[in-house]
């Protein structure tokens, strides 16, 4: 039985396993220990997924927005699949991101850091235990790392093996990813846009509007929610650095996220020892207390901390100004990034999850213009998007209420924006910035 620390205390040793002392939400019951063991000392023995390079060289990118100014992309699907990992279903979402940065540094006139959601993110976190599936009571869906999605009481059993399964596949998507970034920065524009047609479908014309070439942004960073911290501590290692550092080599990014960022638990004591570039989603939920501590356990870090606000349209005037004042008085270095998703989940009356984009638009709008009278600055934008012509996000309260079933809906978890969608919103959010 764990025994349980009683307050966080940044004075602490920390070590890859001191999150263990703590109680942490969110984590798959295994059944069977012993095969539990085995698995995660297979991923002690690995490779890493990225090298220290790349997570120092976007630390520095996120230094210098810091300091100078610049955007950042942050976005891909809510939960990837297990089956979405080939190198077709990889480059388009690779170009997908980056033909959305394209057309943001274009109408901003601003450099565009890409962060995807991406080679890794199959880890979720739940509201609810259990879910009514064809009829059933079944263990909620938390992600193709943890059960099989089918709706029967065995595939939700969590297996080791499929940790295994998602370390592999991350492997393989990061060098699909890198190669993908290969082909979109070799190829002249005319041809990028030729293989825009090829990937996407659509017609050469509706390329131009998109520039391709000015300010295209050249790198794309991997990110996913540091949830399953047993995995993250496999990954972890302390790199040949002076003073030595510990990095999680399972991605560039990790974010801590809403469900499981409390003070007394074990998720933020793990974010607390990594030297990875790390980001917190903040809702409106969020108490004056707990900020402060962020800023201290996680501010002190070799690069700028990213909070993303997930505030929904409705608490951003009474949330985000008292969070602005005390970052800044705390001093510390924080990139303030908008997700307008998550506050802001609707039900069809069909009960599927949806987002309302013109909502969607308001929240990012009035977070910007706070930041603006604050003299603050918004540098980030974080969605959930896939190149797919799927339909899962609404336009308004009137479609909503005139929705039938809401299909083709692939999405794992949330609502994400489709192909369309994704650019529409990026030229709208884009006049703001
Ligand atoms: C998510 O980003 O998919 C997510 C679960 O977000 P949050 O932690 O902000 O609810
Ligand atoms: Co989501």
């Amino acid at each position: 039985m764990r025994q349980k620390a009683s307050h966080h205390n940044t004075l602490k040793q920390w070590s890859v396993d001191s999150w263990q002392r703590f109680p942490v939400k969110q984590q798959p019951e295994y059944t069977d220990p012993q095969h539990l063991a085995e698995v995660l000392k297979h991923l002690e023995a690995v490779r890493g997924c990225v090298h220290e390079e790349a997570i120092s060289s976007l630390g520095e990118r996120l230094c210098k927005i810091h300091k100078h100014g610049g955007l950042i992309l942050h976005a891909g699907d809510c939960a990837e699949r297990f089956q979405d990992a080939t190198y077709e279903y990889s480059q388009a979402k690779v170009w997908h991101i980056l033909c959305l940065a394209s057309l943001l540094s274009h109408r901003s006139t601003k450099e565009v850091l890409c962060i995807g959601r991406l080679a890794g993110q199959f880890a979720k976190p739940r509201s609810q235990l259990y879910s009514l599936e064809d009829g059933l009571q079944l263990p909620t869906f938390r992600g193709d790392n943890i059960h099989e999605v089918s709706s029967s009481y065995q595939a939700r059993q969590p297996d080791p093996d499929r940790l295994l399964l998602g370390y592999y596949l991350s492997q393989l998507m990061m060098t699909d990813v890198t190669a993908a970034l290969c082909e979109w920065n070799d190829e002249q524009t005319p041809q990028r846009e030729q293989t825009c047609v090829k990937i996407f479908g659509k017609d050469r014309a509706s390329w131009s509007r998109y520039d391709l070439e000015q300010k295209r942004p050249s790198q794309l960073f991997c990110s996913h929610e540091g949830l399953l911290l047993s995995y993250e501590q496999c990954l972890t290692r302390l790199a040949h650095s002076t003073p030595p550092r510990h990095y999680n080599y399972s991605t560039h990014l990790l974010w801590l996220g809403e469900r499981t960022r409390s003070l007394k638990e074990g998720h933020l004591e793990y974010f607390r020892g990594i030297h990875n570039p790390v980001a917190i989603k903040l809702s409106a939920q969020t108490q004056k207390n707990e900020l402060k501590e962020y800023l201290k356990v996680l501010g002190n870090k070799p690069y700028p901390l990213t909070i993303i606000t997930r505030l929904g349209k409705k608490h951003v005037a009474s949330t985000l100004p008292w969070m602005i004042d005390m970052v800044k008085q705390a001093r510390v270095p924080v990139l303030w990034s908008c997700d307008p998703m998550h506050g802001s989940t609707h039900r069809t009356t069909q009960g599927q999850k949806t987002r309302l984009i013109t909502e969607m638009l308001e929240e990012f709008e009035e977070s910007f213009l706070i930041h603006q009278k604050m003299k603050s600055t918004l540098s980030g934008i974080h969605l959930e998007i896939t190149h797919q012509q799927v339909q899962e996000c609404l336009k308004d309260h009137h479609e909503l209420q005139n929705s039938s079933i809401l299909k083709p809906y692939t999405s794992y978890c949330d609502p994400r924006l489709n192909f369309e969608q994704s650019f529409d919103f990026i030229d709208q959010l884009a006049s703001y910035l």
